[in-house]
């Protein structure tokens, strides 16, 4: 049997290497095998209070961006999170079963409220309920995306059994997070500590031309040089050999660690390297979004489709939900 397979981007800025190498490249892998669910979260993005003169555009280029980077229509279910409105309604249900105290120790939701003390609205506290849904709302099984989602995954299987066990019913799966059998990633960022991220200032975009990418890599923190043999790796020197795990092949790893082993590494070198590899990889994808994004008639047509085929399943699902919890129409 096919496994459904679903995973979903926020809305609020440009594809970068993070979200390309810990979820979409994997999800792209699936959709010859499985049925496969892509969305683009817009009623997440809200969380944050885009503007709303950019919050279609926005929509948009996450949406060319994804096609260019290999998702493909003909295989999978694209769609806009906000033109499947049963995904509210299901959402407003799942908030009857998901307790405020859980929610409220979400590591992402406590991020939020140090970095955000001025917008901790109820949205961010409830993220995960409908994160939840859109995973429960397809019944996915698998769920590829990165390491920083993996509570959230947690949380969505937590809320599936809580129904579960709530009705006396076996009608929920227990969806996991999903990287081919191997850890979820976190791609680090430039400066030397943390994850890439869309605000962080971090990224490599997958959008960025060659100069800008190059200027990126080559300004990447480092150290001073490899420190005493068999001392600890500094970090922004392992975030670079993370990334380098990531895009190039295995003989330039095991060359450059050599070079680290026996302290005679030029970070000059590794970067232009790593440069290299990354361009290898992400020009390619520039060049398919520009063509991609001024074909308004592909786009428009891309998530109508797939909105009528992500509404058929998730109207089953929020009918049989219905059912369970004691609706009945009156007419
Ligand atoms: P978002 O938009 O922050 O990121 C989209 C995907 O990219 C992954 N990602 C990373 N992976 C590795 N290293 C990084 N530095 C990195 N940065 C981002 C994320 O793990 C994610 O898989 N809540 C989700 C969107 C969402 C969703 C869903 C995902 C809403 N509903 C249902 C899956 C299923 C989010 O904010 O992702």
């Amino acid at each position: 049997m096919k496994d459904i397979v679903l995973s979903g981007i926020r809305s609020t800025g440009n594809l970068h290497l993070g979200n390309y190498f810990g979820a979409l490249r994997n999800f792209i892998k699936m959709q010859d095998e499985n049925r496969c669910f892509f969305f683009i979260a817009d009623l997440h993005s809200l969380t944050t209070h885009p503007k709303s003169e950019n919050f279609h555009e926005n929509v948009k280029t996450v949406l060319a961006e994804y096609l260019a980077s290999g998702l493909d229509p003909d295989k999978s279910v694209i769609f806009v999170q906000s033109a499947v409105p049963e995904v509210s309604e299901l959402y407003t249900l799942m908030n009857m079963w998901s307790y405020v105290g859980e929610l409220e120790r979400t590591s992402s939701f406590k991020e939020k409220v140090r970095k955000h003390p001025d917008n901790v609205n109820a949205g961010l506290l409830t993220y995960p309920v409908l994160m939840a849904t859109d995973i429960l709302i397809h019944r996915a099984s698998k769920v590829p995306v990165g390491k920083d989602q993996e509570q959230h995954l947690e949380m969505t299987r937590v809320f599936a059994r809580r129904f579960n066990n709530m009705y006396g019913v076996e009608f929920f799966p227990e969806p996991t997070a999903y990287n081919f059998g191997t850890e979820l990633i976190k791609v680090p960022g430039l400066d030397g500590s943390g994850k890439m991220g869309k605000s962080e200032g971090n990224g490599i975009f997958l959008a960025d031309d060659e100069k800008t990418i190059r200027k990126k890599v080559m300004r990447a923190v480092t150290d001073s040089g490899p420190a005493e043999p068999d001392a600890p790796m500094s970090e922004p020197v392992r975030n670079l050999f993370t990334i380098l795990e990531i895009v190039s092949d295995d003989d330039v790893v095991r060359f450059y660690k050599a070079k680290y082993d026996s302290g005679e590494i030029r970070y000059g070198e590794l970067k232009k390297q790593l440069a290299d590899d990354i361009c290898r990889i992400t020009l390619p994808i520039r060049e398919r979004i520009m063509d991609i994004r001024s074909n308004e008639k592909y786009l428009s047509e891309t998530v109508k489709n797939g909105a009528e085929q992500a509404r058929e399943s998730a109207s089953a699902t929020l009918a049989g939900v219905k059912k369970i919890m004691g609706f009945k129409p009156f007419w």
